[in-house]
């Protein structure tokens, strides 16, 4: 007999009456005083496992294992008793009479019950290799190797050949900090880890492969979130000779069937397409929460003479916005809820959150209850009410500052009331697939503390057609050919098409403020490219992690990751990153400043 002939969780009614070799670990044993019940697990469930003194040798056995042994269970699949039939699992209706137990490998006690679901992350990374053992990341583990597959047998059909692009590059400007690799054999100099593989995959387009693609990791030193990790993986795309609506209609197809196949989900078809200026306008982000029903209202102009100077200030300041967000049935929102609301959009920048409660909006000012409406004259409030739509019982939330601050603020509380249990009672939330195309972003972002215009996407990226010019004479209005692809308030993927004329690259590089030489120092190897008839391309790149996040529901991208870092950027189960010897500091031609001691992963 095969070492093992069935999975443990793939044992059911079909086997009845036959003998199965089983090969799994000890989930929990119960000692029913007479009878040893064993549930053995492995990848595919758990069955359950019956040792009886008749056989004393395997019951013997059977008393000595403890959780997390690893054992071979040769046995009879028989019916379970009535009564004792579980609907929960697959094996729920049979259980194996156990005719030999092999003992493969004890175990030494595990630090936690694997079907405990309050661990902490630091338990669980530590013990990464446990933690993997548990269910849920079995399963998070295995949809990602569904999507992965689904995406290679979509891109496979659609001709994109898959092409393997270098690890140790040169950096590549994607606005993060790149993570550096020295060089032995070149004395003082670095590699670069791909921050992606961009230019590359336009230089295989210049080459003449078409279509391309690549599951691959990327590295970025930067500040670590829920969905972010310094290495992550894209699913990166490129093709010649399509423009900007078809490529978005074949990458929307590509998650479509995705959705589709491993979930059984029907994503609209198509997906919204919503322009830059009107996520920002509407919803204060390029990544707006389709399923939260509430707006903004933009009242900057209707702000600008008030008497209320927070308002009018930030109505006419360059760069200033104000705006309102009603909240329908608000109105009933204790007061200590909106001080926490006022609390959480400080964390944001804002200076405080005004508010109108309208309790009767027929009787004019008299109905309104709020600490600013005696500084705001009548035709504003109109105004308010008017632009709002606002009626009894609603709240409307204010927020008022630089964009970037309302944006910021409003945007984060508007998701927050939308996903609040009041939010989900009031109909503000629906819960749903909402996925979107956000196109038509700017070309470029003027970055204040550098005093420079800097790619919103990034320097390879189009303009549209027509804005060529507008480079040289005013970047800030130049618009790309650039998208996003956004679900639930997560940006799973981006691109654009790219700028195939050394032309056109030497002005943006010139709008960037990059001169000749640094471009030619940098990027030499791109324009030099692009000089050889280069064909029109552009593509567009997902985050792996962020669509398996999304699909299984996890809390953070760390749990879709085998061995993810954790928020300072560690490995918990390795202790990387680590000291090294001086010995290999010296074959790097690397001294080490007086360093504070890192705080060690433990
Ligand atoms: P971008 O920088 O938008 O574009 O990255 C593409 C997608 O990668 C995911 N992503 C991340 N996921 C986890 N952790 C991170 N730190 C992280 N950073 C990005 C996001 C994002 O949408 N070269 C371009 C693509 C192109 O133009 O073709 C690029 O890298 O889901
Ligand atoms: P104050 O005049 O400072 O007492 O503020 C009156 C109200 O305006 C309070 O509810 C503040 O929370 C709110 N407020 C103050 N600054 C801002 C701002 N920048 N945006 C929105 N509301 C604000």
């Amino acid at each position: 007999m095969s070492m093992r002939t069935h999975y443990c969780g793939l044992v059911t009614e079909a086997l009845l009456g036959q003998t199965v070799s089983l090969c799994g670990w000890v989930h929990r044993r119960r000692d029913h005083g007479g009878v040893i019940f064993i549930d053995l697990r492995d990848r595919e469930g758990l069955v359950q496992v019956v040792c009886d003194p008749d056989r004393p040798e395997v019951f013997k056995a059977a008393e000595s294992v403890r959780n997390e042994f690893c054992l071979r269970i040769t046995g009879l699949v028989r019916n379970r008793p009535e009564g004792t039939t579980n609907a929960n699992l697959n094996s729920g209706k049979i259980e194996v009479l156990a005719q030999q137990l092999e003992v493969l490998n004890p175990s030494v006690t595990p630090p936690f019950q694997l079907d405990d679901d309050h661990l902490s992350e630091t338990t669980r990374l530590t013990h990464r290799v446990l933690d993997l053992r548990r269910p849920q990341m079995q399963n998070n583990l295995r949809l990602r190797y569904k999507v992965t597959m689904e995406v290679r047998k979509f891109l496979d059909a659609n001709g994109f050949i898959d092409i393997e692009t270098p690890m140790l590059t040169k950096s590549t400007p994607e606005g993060a900090r790149d993570y550096l690799v020295p060089s032995r054999v070149n004395a003082g100099n670095f590699f670069a880890l791909p921050q992606s593989p961009q230019l590359f995959k336009q230089l295989l387009m210049v080459a003449n492969f078409d279509r391309y693609y690549q599951i691959t990791k990327c590295f970025r030193d930067e500040d670590l979130r829920a969905d972010r990790q310094p290495e992550f993986t894209q699913i990166d795309c490129e093709t010649s000779f399509m423009n900007e609506q078809e490529i978005r209609d074949l990458f929307e197809g590509m998650i479509r069937g995705t959705f589709k196949n491993v979930l059984d989900v029907e994503l609209p078809n198509p997906f919204p397409v919503m322009q830059y200026s009107e996520a920002m306008g509407l919803y204060g982000s390029d990544k707006p929460d389709m399923r939260v029903k509430l707006q903004f209202t933009e009242l900057t102009d209707v702000m600008k003479d008030v008497d209320f100077k927070v308002f009018s200030a930030a109505a006419t300041m360059e760069g200033g916005r104000v705006v309102g967000l009603r909240v329908p049935g608000g109105g009933a929102m204790p007061r200590s809820e909106i001080d926490a609301y006022t609390q959480f959009v400080a964390i944001y920048g804002a200076k405080g959150l005004a508010y109108i409660k309208v309790n009767e909006r027929a009787k004019g000012r008299d109905g309104l209850q709020s600490p600013i409406v005696k500084n705001i004259h009548d035709a504003a409030l109109n105004a308010i009410l008017e632009k709002t739509g606002a009626q009894d019982g609603d709240l409307i939330f204010f927020g008022a500052d630089k964009a970037k601050v309302v944006n910021d603020a409003i945007g984060a509380l508007r998701v927050k009331i939308g996903h609040s249990d009041f939010g989900k009672k009031n109909g503000l939330f629906e819960e749903t697939w909402k996925p979107l195309w956000v196109v038509d972003f700017p070309m470029f972002e003027y970055d204040e503390e550098g005093g420079r215009y800097v790619a919103a996407h990034h320097p390879f990226t189009a303009p549209k057609d027509g804005h060529e010019d507008l480079l040289e004479t005013d970047p800030g209005k130049a618009v790309a050919k650039a998208y996003d692809m956004v679900l639930n308030g997560w940006e799973l993927g981006g691109g654009s098409v790219r700028i195939h004329r050394a032309d056109v690259q030497s002005k943006v590089f010139r709008a960037l403020k990059i001169d000749a030489e640094e471009a030619q120092l940098k990027f030499g190897f791109l324009l030099d490219a692009l000089q050889y008839g280069a064909p029109p391309h552009g593509g567009l790149a997902f985050g792996l992690d962020r669509i398996v996040t999304m699909m299984t529901g996890a809390e953070s991208i760390r749990d879709v990751i085998a061995f993810p870092k954790t928020q300072r950027a560690q490995c918990l189960l390795t202790h990387a990153p680590s000291e090294v010897d001086e010995k290999q500091l010296r074959e790097l031609h690397i001294r080490l400043r007086n360093v504070e001691p890192a705080v060690k992963a433990s």
